[in-house]
């Protein structure tokens, strides 16, 4: 929203300086931006704005109000102001939002196959995960969700999942059992927590820190950058690095609004969301570790929390209890055989 101020300061700046054919030049290109048609491109999204997701909605929204010389005024919603989960893709085919960036598993009853991401221990690490989110796995997904009547313009990380309880340190997959664990709402996640013999419940993010203060639910699983924007930790005992799954968004627009768009907007959008992609992986990565830090001074400072950090043999019992999940996705209707090998065997 900042970028229309200064851009009509900066047209009118020149108008008033301007001399000869630099004012004349002037003169025009005020004369198109006022009578340039404007549009207003909500983005909603459920997270904090210190996030990942966060920054990078707000970068998008500086560099394309500032490529469009504000004839697109973006307006971003963080923290579930607009919409909560899944309830943003309805509104998006209805275009009462332009913009969402949601958790893969969001997508469940319109291309389930995104669950894909959500298997546990499928990416060797991010660059693995970055090869197959940017080949064919990963443009086979986006023309999944183009077909279903979405513009599916990036995916973005936060990164890999903890898991947290309030009940009792989660070392080997049999600490989880009888632990009532909140999900997404996501297949793949609930066979996930079935196979270590816990219970899992589906809750939208907006309520999971009052489900653990309350004690609704004893558990959960997030990266570090929701964790420490949303106070998990300190209604949580324990928390275990882990890194089991991955967390990450598709970016993805309404059609309607693009449609809408002049060519030359439809450009400054993709260069925006090009930029802004850039940014949030290497946001990721950062803001991950730095609130690594400041959960960890909590942690000293109070004594209430405990941080396990898994040895190699412990990580192996988890990959090897949760990953037997994987062939019950192979029909393709849910996730299918072909992309999960795709993504297990890409180089
Ligand atoms: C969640 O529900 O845990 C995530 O979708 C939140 C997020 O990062 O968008």
């Amino acid at each position: 929203m900042k970028g229309i101020v200064s851009s009509v300061a900066v047209a009118s700046m020149l108008l008033f300086t301007g001399c000869g054919d630099t004012k004349k030049e002037n003169n025009e290109s005020q004369t198109t931006k006022q009578t340039a048609e404007q549009f207003v491109l909500k983005f909603s999204h459920v997270v904090s704005a210190n996030t990942p997701k966060g920054q990078a909605a707000d970068f998008f929204e500086k560099r394309l109000e500032e490529l469009s010389e504000g004839r697109i005024d973006v307006q971003v919603y963080p923290s579930s102001q607009l919409y909560t989960d899944n309830a943003v893709l309805k509104a998006l085919k209805l275009d009462s939002v332009q913009m969402a960036a949601p958790a893969f598993s969001k997508f469940g009853k319109i291309v389930p196959q995104l669950a894909l991401f959500d298997l546990p221990f499928l990416f060797k690490d991010i660059d693995h995960l970055h090869r197959v989110q940017d080949g064919e796995v990963g443009q086979k997904l986006k023309d999944m969700v183009t077909d279903k009547g979405y513009v599916a313009l990036s995916f973005w990380d936060n990164g890999f999942k903890q898991l947290s309880s309030s009940q009792k340190p989660l070392v080997l997959p049999e600490d989880a059992q009888g632990q009532k664990f909140r999900i997404m709402s996501s297949k793949v996640l609930e066979a996930q927590f079935h196979a270590v013999g816990a219970n899992p419940q589906m809750m939208p993010f907006s309520e999971v820190y009052s489900g653990l203060q309350q004690g609704v639910i004893d558990a959960a699983e997030n990266p570090i950058s929701n964790i420490y924007t949303k106070k998990f930790h300190e209604v949580q005992k324990y928390l275990t690095i882990s890194d089991h799954g991955y967390l990450g968004y598709l970016v993805v627009l309404s059609k309607k609004f693009w449609n809408s768009l002049p060519a030359d907007l439809q450009e400054d959008v993709k260069q925006a969301m090009n930029e802004a992609t850039e940014k949030e992986r290497q946001l990721a990565a950062d803001l991950n570790n730095e609130q690594f830090n400041l959960i960890k001074e909590y942690a000293d400072s109070t004594g209430k929390l405990e941080i396990l950090h898994l040895t190699d043999e412990q990580k192996e019992a988890w990959r090897t209890a949760v990953s037997k999940i994987y062939p019950e996705f192979y029909d393709n209707n849910k996730i299918g055989e072909d992309l999960i090998k795709g993504a297990l065997n890409t180089k």
